[in-house]
């Protein structure tokens, strides 16, 4: 059977380069990535032209405008890339019929319910940048079918600039830190996002049925921010004091969802997924960190 092109935009985010490994190992495809300087997807001449060249079978949005709290002041190129950015590749992908992975993101909740988030329960962001990736999700279902949206939160690997690294650096700089919480959700590393994204790559090449839509993506178990932070110095084996404080003491331009959980079950039932637990992804995170 002849190769499947796969297409990854923002291969150099965390997530771009982990899905990048991932994809890797699969025989039968060839992986290709591309950043803002080879495509700015809220160009549509050079999607097109891309789209043109490479001819994907699929396409894996993972580029976005991610600086939540500058994207309160930054309001316009925010917008800009989290909304027209997925209506162009929706756009392009509908005129090269090439299947759309696009990653979205908790923030598009309200943050103040009681149990975990399923896929079509109303939105409400709770910031600029949750309004821009709701908007982002809402110009890819009305424009193209063949697309899923995988939603996820607190993301982390090895690359880039995430909670995870900051808490390291800080945990050899500092004797005491404090981290907030009161605000709860589900870690996830970037690493697990991607073989759930390279399942479901394998499966659509594969000619395999599935729904088409949202999904929601993390890893198994629910903690605070404090939890989090008191896990990797413990993982790390840092001697530094992590202190609970409440949201009103770490205050940030932009507001953040008390409760962030999301309900995985229709990822895990329709693409037969065994999700780990944060506390052993961190631990192999912090492995990779460490070598
Ligand atoms: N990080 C989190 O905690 C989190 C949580 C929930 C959901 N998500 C979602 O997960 C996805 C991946 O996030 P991430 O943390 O991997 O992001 P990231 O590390 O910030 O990477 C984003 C990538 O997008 C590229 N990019 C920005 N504007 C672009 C444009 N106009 N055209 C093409 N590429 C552009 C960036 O390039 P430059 O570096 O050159 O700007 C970068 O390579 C995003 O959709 C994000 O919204 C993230």
């Amino acid at each position: 059977m002849p190769k499947k092109t796969v297409l990854i935009s923002g291969v150099n985010g965390q997530l771009g380069q982990k899905v990048k490994q991932a994809l890797k190992s699969c025989d039968n495809i060839n992986v290709l990535g591309i950043d803002m300087d080879q495509m700015d997807i809220v160009s549509r001449r050079q999607v097109e032209a891309k789209l043109q060249e490479i001819q994907p079978d699929v396409l894996i949005n993972c580029s976005a405008y991610t600086a939540v709290d500058n994207a309160e002041n930054e309001k316009e190129m925010a917008l800009k890339v989290n909304q027209k950015g997925p209506l162009v590749l929706a756009e392009k992908c509908k005129m090269f019929n090439t299947f759309l992975i696009h990653i979205s993101t908790d923030y598009v909740f309200s943050g103040e319910g009681f149990r975990p988030y399923i896929e079509n329960d109303p939105i409400r962001p709770v910031n600029f940048y949750g309004e821009t990736k709701a908007l982002g999700e809402e110009s890819i279902q009305k424009t193209y079918e063949n697309a899923i949206i995988i939603r996820t939160a607190w993301l982390y690997s090895e690359f880039g600039k995430n909670f995870v690294k900051t808490m390291l650096r800080l945990g050899k700089e500092r004797k005491q830190l404090g981290v907030i919480d009161d605000q709860v959700g589900s870690p996830t590393y970037a690493g697990d996002l991607a073989d759930a994204i390279k399942t479901i790559t394998s499966q659509y090449v594969a000619g395999e049925d599935f729904s088409r839509g949202i999904y929601h993506f993390t890893n198994e178990g629910v903690c605070s921010w404090f939890d989090f932070a008191l896990k990797i110095q413990q993982t790390a084996n840092n001697r530094v004091k992590v202190n609970p404080i409440p949201t009103s003491d770490y205050p940030t331009p932009a507001k953040r969802p008390y409760y962030s959980v999301l309900d995985k079950r229709k990822i895990k039932n329709q693409f037969h997924l065994a999700i780990p637990h944060w506390e052993d992804s961190l631990a192999k995170c912090i492995d990779l960190l460490e070598e």
